[in-house]
This record gives C-alpha cells, structure tokens and sequence, in this order.
C-alpha cells in the first residue's frame, strides 16, 4: 500500500540494460531452473563482479530466507538481482529485510517494520503473473505450518525493473499458465477490494486490459512475443495495483489449500474466484459488468483451456480450511465481508468434495 517509484525497462532484450542499474559486487538471487535456461548467464556476463546465489526453492520458507542471507552476508554485496519467478523475487526482498536489520522474516511481519538501509534492488521477472517486481512486501511461509506472511515496506521495493518478455519464453507451459491467471486474478481482485482507490482501480483495469486480449494464447502455449510482451506488462501493472490496494477473499481462501494440499497458487486461485465473484457481485457487479460482460463464465472458460482439474477435499477439512481463510489478511479487504460460515460455503461451492 505504497506509492510506487521505480524505474520500469521493458521490452525485447531490455536486460542487456541491467550493467546501468547496478555497480560493485552484485549477488543474483535465483533458482535452479533459471539457471539452466541460461538466463543467469546471461544477466552474469553483463556485470563486472556477479555472484550467484542459485538455491531458492519454490514457497520460500523463513529458513530459506535466512540461508540466503547468510550467503549474502559472506559476500557483502553491494547490490541484489532478484532473478526468477515470485520465490526468487520473495526470497531477495526476505534478504534485503535480514542483510539490513537481522533477525528472522517473522520480525517484519506487517507493514513498515525494516530496519536501517537497504542495497540497490533489481527485479528482473521470469514469469509473467505474480507482480512481485512491483511489490515492497516479501512473502514466505513459515517453516512448521506452511501459513504465509507478508513482510512489507517501501525500501523492499525494487528500485528498478527489467521486463524482459525473451525471458519468459522459457517458462514450462503449466507455469505460464497457472502464473497468468494469477496475475489476471491480482488485477480483478484489487479492482473491486475495499481499499481501492480511483488511482490503483485505474491500473487494475489497464492490467486487466492488457492481459484479457492475450491470456487465452498463453493458456493455449501459441503466445508470440508481442503477446507475452503484453501479459509481461499486465502482470506487472497488476502488481501495482495490489500494492496501491490489496487482494480479496479469493487469495485469501487459496492460500490454505496451498499450505494443506500443495495445490499450486494459481490453480487454487482460479479455483476459488468464480464463487468470490459470485459472492461479491451484489456489492460490485457493475464494476465486473465494467470489465467483461459475463466475467463467472469467462473464468470458467479460462480453467477449462488451461486445462485446470477439480481440486479434491476431505468434507472433514471444510472447517479447518474455513476457519483459516477467514484469519488471512488479505480477506479483511474483499468488498463483501465474509464470515468463517461464508468461506466454507465457498469451499462446498468450489472443491469437489470427497
Ligand atoms: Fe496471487
């Protein structure tokens, strides 16, 4: 919920800009896969002294944060690449948070909590959908529960952002899928959460228009380079927004069937929204109507190309879920309050139940 002041390069070859952003030794925060694809090559040959930090792990945990920072802090760099999906996006913030102030992510939990300076932080995305590049808050779970937690503040923000839609070309088709809808979920979600402002609504709809001419063609795997460049930048404006406004009830029921059945955050997103739109519709239908016509049934649709299966529960996890949902912070934003009793019905409505 801060305003944003970033530097946003984008474009086809846009990272062969990234030796204009940062000077001295630079670790680059980063996964395996990203390595390699030969992007981290890529971006290493462009800097004078780059150290490679090539270890997150997808849902970074507390303890995976601290490890990474206790590589940064044998290294002492002069500035952070975050290079990679969300988690790697995630996990260098986390260790921006833990290089500046120390102790654990749980000490920032919240909003404003940082301590001290912070190094010179690029962004540089792989995928197109979480919008963490636009984001001050780092998010991780915890290492017992799996439960998430927010870290923000303003200095977490990433100082520049290279988006470069050559990188996301090499994005299995599930993860360009499952991280498109995710975006697209960010952009009607803040449109309509109860913070929204006429500015961050402004950039929920740019997002949104941006991605609803493009996404079927990701969902499909024939997206060309033009087409990705534009979800490149609509997940991006999303992130915006969500940091100028916030989520809803949708990411707020998601985020449990993560922790308990490891369903990927996309698919249980998509899972959830077409009941939440449902559900707020009565409060903020005319801002749905705004964006598409028949939103419930363009949603559907989407799962469908994207090939999304049913997600499978025991009833006798319903209330478990439910209770848990209903405790997310995102939730306190979404425009129709929801009771515990609320999210389990929309559970009942959304999951198959077994
Ligand atoms: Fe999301």
């Amino acid at each position: 919920m801060e305003k944003t002041s970033q530097t946003i390069i984008q474009g086809p070859g846009s990272l062969s800009q990234l030796p204009n952003f940062v000077s001295g030794k630079t670790l680059i925060v980063t996964d395996p896969g990203i390595v390699a694809a030969g992007h981290v090559d890529r971006a290493a040959k462009l800097l004078e002294n780059p150290i490679i930090y090539d270890r997150v792990r997808e849902n970074p945990t507390e303890s995976d944060a601290a490890a990474c920072a206790d590589f940064a802090r044998e290294v002492q760099p002069d500035s952070i690449i975050g290079l990679g999906g969300g988690s790697s996006l995630d996990t260098a913030k986390a260790t921006l948070f833990l290089l500046s102030g120390g102790g654990t992510m749980s000490d920032y939990q919240g909003h404003g909590k940082a301590k001290g300076a912070m190094i010179p932080f690029v962004a540089i995305p792989t995928t197109a959908g979480t919008g963490s590049e636009c984001q001050s808050y780092a998010v991780l779970c915890r290492d017992d529960s799996h439960q998430k937690i927010a870290c923000g503040d303003s200095r977490a923000l990433a100082h520049t952002v290279i988006l470069d839609p050559e990188l996301t070309k090499s994005m299995p088709l599930q993860v360009a899928r499952l991280t498109a809808l995710d975006a697209l979920s960010h952009a009607l979600e803040s449109a309509v959460c109860n913070n929204h402002t006429k500015e961050s609504q402004k950039l929920s709809f740019e997002a949104f228009h941006k991605i609803q001419p493009v996404i079927e063609h990701v969902l499909i795997g024939d997206a060309n380079l033009d087409q990705r460049t534009e979800m490149q930048i609509g997940a991006a404006l999303a992130g915006q927004a969500i940091e100028a406004s916030m989520l809803g009830a949708a990411h707020a029921s998601a985020n449990p069937l993560t922790a308990h059945f490891d369903i990927t955050h996309g698919n249980a997103v998509l899972t959830m929204l077409p009941e939440v739109i449902k559900w707020n519709t009565p409060k903020v239908g005319d801002i749905y109507q705004q964006l598409h016509p028949n939103l419930i049934n363009w949603m559907i649709h989407l799962r469908e190309l994207a090939g999304l299966k049913e997600v499978h529960v025991p009833a006798e996890m319903i209330p478990t879920l439910a209770q848990e949902a209903s405790q997310q912070w995102t939730g306190q934003f979404n425009p129709r309050p929801l009771t515990s009793d609320d999210f389990a019905e929309l559970y009942l409505h959304s999951l198959t139940i077994v």
